[in-house]
């Protein structure tokens, strides 16, 4: 199991029994201003409640004043950030953004990427999570090996993995590898930033289903078991991004999606890694 179903599929259950909403709104290379602002309010409006930003987006004042002045209540809305790993200390580093979010704790905190390696950083966000700041944490761009060291610590493991994932980045070994050691994977650039949307599969399929290309590599992360976060600062589209609980890709096309997979079923989290 990747994680546990709840009896709806609209969220998981992570680990250590905290609930994630299945799908996020995704932040990255959103500015910091009303772009932002408006993209998160309009997500909440939609039915979100679930938001996912970071230190390096630059852009947590925003989401915190979208779910400031949002009538949807705080507790409601499941929030992510992520800790800058070029920083020393991610419980202070964590500090800074809940005063940027304006907000007493995030519900997911999560290494950004292994730089200078998978486990130095671990126990400051198990520090982070002690002081009440994060509900849940765990890590983002670990490969199988990287989550293996991080395991072997033997301190609180990591609830969530957060990798480039679709059908065209199929990581079925990391996959595997998060569900056997019961860590929920979460898929980032699920629509490869937009450059899958027009591929001639993901296309023919969503016009047989009535659907739009978007709509069906997001229900593919959704029947593949992960957590999926697709971006957009359009209000149309982050409303039809998220209107995939009511149909299913058959067996067919889940695996004519399966087979658009180029990572060769790879076990690690980036072809290419920008840190060391
Ligand atoms: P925009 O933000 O202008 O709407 P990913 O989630 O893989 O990172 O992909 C995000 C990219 O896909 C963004 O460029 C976003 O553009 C675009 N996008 C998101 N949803 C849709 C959609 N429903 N239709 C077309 N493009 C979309």
């Amino acid at each position: 199991m990747q994680s546990s179903p709840t009896a709806d599929e609209r969220a998981r259950v992570l680990a250590d029994g905290k609930t994630i909403p299945t799908i996020g709104l995704g932040v990255w290379q959103v500015p910091n201003g009303p772009e932002c602002v408006n993209a998160v309010r309009w997500a909440l409006d939609a039915g979100y409640r679930h938001i996912d930003t970071a230190q390096a987006y630059g852009n947590e004042e925003s989401v915190g004043r979208a779910l400031r002045e949002s009538a949807v209540p705080r507790e409601e809305v499941f929030l992510t950030t992520k800790f800058h790993p070029t920083r020393p200390d991610p419980a202070a580093e964590l500090e800074k953004s809940l005063r940027r979010l304006g907000v007493e704790h995030v519900d997911l905190y999560i290494i950004h990427w292994p730089a200078k390696g998978p486990t130095w950083a671990w126990p400051g966000m198990e520090e982070a999570q002690r002081r009440g700041h994060a509900r849940s944490i765990g890590v983002s761009n670990f490969s199988v090996a990287e989550l293996e060291q991080l395991l072997a610590l033997g301190g609180a493991p990591p609830t969530v993995n957060q990798v480039q994932f679709s059908p065209f980045e199929y990581r079925r070994g990391l996959l595997d590898a998060c569900a056997r050691h019961a860590v929920t994977l979460e898929a980032y650039s699920p629509l490869g930033t937009g450059r899958h949307l027009g591929e001639a599969t993901v296309a023919a399929i969503a016009a047989r289903a009535g659907r739009t290309p978007a709509q069906v590599l997001v229900r593919w992360c959704i029947q593949r078991g992960t957590v999926v976060i697709p971006k957009s600062t359009h209000r149309e589209r982050i409303e039809a991004n998220v209107q995939v609980f009511d149909f299913t890709l058959s067996d067919t096309d889940m695996t004519a999606l399966d087979a658009l997979d180029r990572s060769g079923g790879t076990q690690q989290a980036r072809e290419g890694k920008w840190w060391r």
